[in-house]
């Protein structure tokens, strides 16, 4: 449904109710669609202007499209590479009969070109604003559903990447996935690992280890904890929320 099909006034006042049914535990679904109708360009999958190395593209695009991801949420958008990835494999579900849409939440838009922005729109809602509660419950509305795949990829600082997943966490399906992009820097690392002892999502590890070591430093407490640690950025972490019950 394209975002002027859909004519509902946007009341944010409502509480949000996860769903029971509809887990992605659920015996998978074969979308139908004939393969050789598929206009499908892999190259832009590299060309896309995307803050991730080529085994994270590969498999973003490969995840969202075999898992047949129908209700998408970005944390951290940036110029609107990983969206644009994720749109072609939305395309691809769509010629199966399967209605995909992403909610894309950034603090700024301003580095997404008109190009990138006129692409996404059939697709994706664009919530200009940080991370929140209120923020992600005006991602639910417009989705009308829980989200199946949550990339976080926003601000990397570990308080930040805790925040950002305890807050889109009860917008989760059951056996919804979460996805946190540079898991590899030691920030995000050491959130994931606090996140494992504070909630009961599964841990699905690395999947993708390709990372980049920078000569830049990231500008650190030189008493602190993290002290010694290269900075290396890239590398990708997954979790998956429980089938039932409060987290
Ligand atoms: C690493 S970039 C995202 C890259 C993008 N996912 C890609 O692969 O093309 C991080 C983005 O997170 C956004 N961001 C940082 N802190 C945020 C917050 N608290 N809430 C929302 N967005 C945030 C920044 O504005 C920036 O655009």
């Amino acid at each position: 449904m394209k975002p002027k099909d859909r004519n509902i006034p946007l009341d944010l006042t409502h509480s949000y109710i996860p769903r029971p049914e509809g887990s992605l535990f659920e015996p998978p679904y074969v979308p139908r669609m004939d393969l050789a109708q598929i206009n499908f360009n892999p190259q832009a999958i590299f060309e896309a202007p995307c803050h991730m190395n080529f085994a994270e593209r590969m498999w973003l695009f490969a995840t969202v499209y075999a898992l047949g991801v129908e209700r998408y949420l970005e944390i951290g958008t940036a110029r609107g590479g990983s969206a644009l990835i994720v749109d072609l494999a939305f395309a691809i579900l769509e010629r199966g009969g399967v209605t995909c849409r992403g909610v894309l939440i950034d603090k700024s838009f301003s580095n997404v070109s008109s190009e990138t922005r006129q692409k996404l729109c059939d697709r994706f809602d664009f919530i200009e604003k940080p991370v929140s509660i209120a923020a992600m419950r005006e991602a639910n509305y417009l989705v009308a559903d829980p989200f199946d795949f949550v990339l976080i990829d926003g601000n990397h600082r570990y308080n930040h990447a805790i925040y950002d997943t305890l807050t889109v966490l009860p917008f989760v399906r059951p056996g919804g996935f979460l996805l946190l992009h540079d898991a590899a820097f030691f920030e995000v690392r050491d959130a994931v690992r606090q996140l494992l002892r504070l909630t009961n999502l599964t841990d699905c590890g690395y999947i993708a280890r390709h990372v980049n070591v920078h000569a830049k430093e990231e500008p650190r407490d030189p008493e602190g904890f993290w002290a010694e640690e290269p900075t290396r950025w890239g590398g990708m972490y997954l979790l998956r929320a429980p089938d039932v019950g409060p987290r």
